[in-house]
């Protein structure tokens, strides 16, 4: 096959920042996707309807601006919300019965980037959950334990294990996606969950382990969060998401920083993969012999799981060569060049993005 033809996909977890780098990032992932939930961890964070409102605003402005009209018509940003513990369920029911918020993001206090506002007691958003779950409005959680004695390899299993579960039985009917997962046990607890659980699997996480990080020296361009596990683990998580199971689909957790960010004393987490993710995922379900499988993946699970429209039209991949180039610098704002490495800089992958 040199060509492979599908339903136009969309990204179900993509931070695309504000501001300088907003502009930097969102036509990269507007050329590649109909649709793209898009994660509220700015500073400060998106807590409201209104909040919410403006930057989707701001996001189309991007688009519209770094990529022209025609790619700013052809895609939705879908907005989520920050949970705080004093944030308000009944802005979030009218956000959602507006159209203007698809989800509600669960950041553990301290367990990733911008998450210091996130929640430390969960007990204390069972309002703003039972309103979810009355209403169908999608969870979304960043799926780690923050206790400083877990190790940090551990702190996704744990999570499970300590919170999910009880969660998920205190709250049967809640949607919930796990995201970014990393772990066997996390394809194996959502694998045999009820159907109104599910997984978004990075790109990322299907091709790298843990020693990516430290192949030849610290490589701060592989950290992100949850950090890349064992070798079983990619593994685990390869099987998954070309399974074909409806509970497992695309979301590329593409988290810009700078790069100087990045490659520093405390460098940031977050791999910027929005350039090349479906170029990355198309490499990956070749391997498995399962490009049958990719369209499913990347654009019938997620709107399936979300109650959304499948997209129409299509797009079309190539089998060639395609080097990825080491740095991404021509993103000018103002005064500002924002500097940024792609996941796969300086390698060839095999497929292209096309049409
Ligand atoms: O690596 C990550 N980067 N993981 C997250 O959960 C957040 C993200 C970011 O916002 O930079
Ligand atoms: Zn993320």
């Amino acid at each position: 096959m040199q060509q492979l033809t599908i339903r136009r996909p969309d990204d179900w977890h993509v931070h695309l920042r504000d501001g300088a780098m907003l502009q930097a990032v969102a036509a990269a992932t507007a050329r590649q996707f109909a649709r793209a939930i898009v994660m509220p961890n700015l500073r400060p964070p998106v807590t409201t309807t209104a909040m919410a409102r403006a930057y989707r605003e701001r996001i189309q402005a991007a688009v519209r601006t770094t990529g022209g009209d025609a790619l700013a018509a052809g895609f939705t940003p879908l907005m989520t919300a920050y949970l705080t513990e004093t944030i308000d369920p009944a802005d979030l029911a009218a956000g959602h019965a507006e159209g203007v918020l698809t989800a509600v993001k669960l950041y553990p206090a301290g367990a990733t980037t911008n998450s210091d506002a996130g929640v430390r007691d969960l007990a204390a958003i069972t309002p703003v959950l039972e309103t979810l779950e009355r209403i169908g409005m999608p969870l979304l959680i960043h799926g780690e334990v923050t206790d400083s004695d877990i190790d940090i390899f551990d702190r996704e299993a744990v999570f499970i294990e300590r919170v999910l579960a009880p969660l998920l039985a205190r709250h049967p009917g809640l949607k919930v996606v796990l995201e970014h997962i990393t772990t066997s046990d996390a394809a194996d607890f959502v694998r045999s969950g009820p159907a109104n659980l599910a997984a978004t699997i990075t790109p990322h996480h299907l091709h790298i382990n843990r020693n990516a990080m430290f192949a030849g020296g610290l490589r701060p361009d592989f950290y992100c969060l949850p950090v890349a596990k064992r070798e079983l683990h990619r593994i685990a998580l390869r099987a998954a998401a070309t399974s074909g199971n409806p509970k497992f689909f695309l979301g590329t957790d593409s988290a810009p920083h700078e790069r100087h960010a990045k490659e520093s004393a405390c460098g940031c987490a977050g791999i910027y993969n929005a350039p090349v993710a479906l170029e990355s995922y198309a490499a990956v379900f070749d391997a498995e012999s399962a490009l049958d499988r990719l369209e499913a993946f990347a654009s019938e699970h997620g709107p399936r799981f979300y109650g959304l429209p499948l997209n129409s039209g299509t797009i079309t991949l190539e089998r060639v060569d395609t080097l990825v180039p080491d740095r991404l610098d021509g993103a000018v704002s103002g005064d500002h060049t924002t500097e940024l490495v792609p996941f796969h800089a300086g390698e060839t992958l095999g497929w292209k993005l096309v049409g």
